[in-house]
């Protein structure tokens, strides 16, 4: 079997653990026909643009892309490549699994939650302008369509994965017609699924319930911002951002991409952990219906976690991302 497959390297660490991933997949009985495209800082300086239409046109071929993290300028410069990525082929479901791995530094033992993004609309749609010089404003959108889809996807996943509850998150107390409407819609759409416990909690309250018993919450399904914020907040509960996974779902397009950052504070350096690369190309594998291939590699790079000598620097040790991506084929084979 062979895949053509869009690959963005990212920015700052991107290169480093999308390279380590690719590595591994390369190893494995597949063929995998990579698409090498670049987006972010680097394409600014080469094509003038940080989402040239190449990139464009080559996730429409191929349906599918594995994506290192790009930076997005802060406060000014250009829109987010991620969000422009999302929108543009609307990929509506951003699914981030959260899991306690054994052998991995954490503060928590039996975290196992789903966080299922709203991944089109709400802040993210960027409609925000200056009113004067001493004013901004900035619009939430939230709409019944993408609300449903988002809320069914969420249970048909927790069916598919055999869940037992769905947390709806929500700020409705204050916002009572944008989050208003997402929660009515999560309602209704929870009457379709009886066989699934469906429950609701406002987000401030859901941070602190998910420091103080993470492993009480199953299915999180939310808004984009709550979504983006909640993310790295359960990131933090089992290791740090360089463990989490994520893919960005839409009818008939996916990209696969870690939920960290490009991390330039560690870029360069063969510093970064790839495990949520890695775990996030095992997602694209699930997806693709490669699912032996997919467990193998997860069994492998559980094993590596497991031994004190493969310890990347957030988890207190000093393997580089290259050698722990080979110790990762090791154990593969
Ligand atoms: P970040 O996720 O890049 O880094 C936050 C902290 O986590 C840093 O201390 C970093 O060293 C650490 N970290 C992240 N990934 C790691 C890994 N694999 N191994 C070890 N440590 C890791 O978040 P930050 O600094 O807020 O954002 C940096 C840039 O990344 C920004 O331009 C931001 O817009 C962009 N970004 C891009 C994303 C994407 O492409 N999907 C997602 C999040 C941020």
């Amino acid at each position: 079997m062979s895949y053509d497959v869009t690959l963005i390297l990212g920015d700052g660490i991107g290169p480093e653990v999308i390279n380590a991933t690719k590595l591994i997949l390369d190893s494995c009985p597949i063929k995998f026909n990579w698409d090498i495209v670049e987006a972010g800082e680097s394409s600014i300086k080469k094509y003038g643009t940080p989402l040239p239409q190449n990139v464009i046109d080559s996730i429409n071929r191929n349906k599918i892309a594995l994506k290192g993290p790009v930076t997005t300028p802060i406060g000014t410069g250009f829109k987010s490549v991620n969000v422009t990525l999302r929108q543009t082929f609307d990929l509506y479901a951003n699914i981030r699994p959260v899991k306690t791995i054994a052998g991995v530094p954490s503060k928590y033992d039996n975290v196992n939650l789903i966080i299922v993004r709203e991944n089109s609309e709400d802040l993210y749609k960027g409609i925000e302008h200056m009113v004067g010089d001493d004013a901004a404003e900035s619009i939430k959108i939230i709409t019944r369509k993408a609300s449903e889809r988002i809320v069914d996807f969420a249970f048909n996943l927790a069916v598919k994965e055999k869940r037992k509850k769905v947390t709806s998150v929500h700020k409705a107390n204050i916002m009572k017609c944008t989050d208003g409407l997402f929660l009515n819609c999560s309602r209704k759409v929870a009457q379709n699924y009886p066989e699934i416990v469906y429950e609701e909690m406002i987000v401030d309250a859901m941070s602190m319930k998910l420091v103080m018993s993470p492993e009480k919450y199953d299915v999180l399904v939310m808004p984009n911002l709550y979504g983006d914020i909640l993310s790295d907040l359960a990131a933090g509960l089992v290791g740090g951002l360089g463990m989490v996974p994520g893919a960005n779902i839409g009818n008939d397009i996916a990209i696969f991409e870690p939920v960290h950052g490009s991390a330039p504070d560690i870029a360069g350096q063969n510093k970064a952990n790839p495990t949520a690369a890695i775990l996030s190309s095992v997602m694209m594998l699930r997806y693709l219906g490669e699912l032996d291939i997919a467990d193998s590699i997860e069994n492998a790079l559980n094993l590596v976690l497991k031994q004190e000598e493969y310890k990347t620097f957030d988890m207190g040790g000093n393997t580089g991302t290259i050698e722990f991506a080979k110790a990762v084929i090791k154990e593969l084979k």
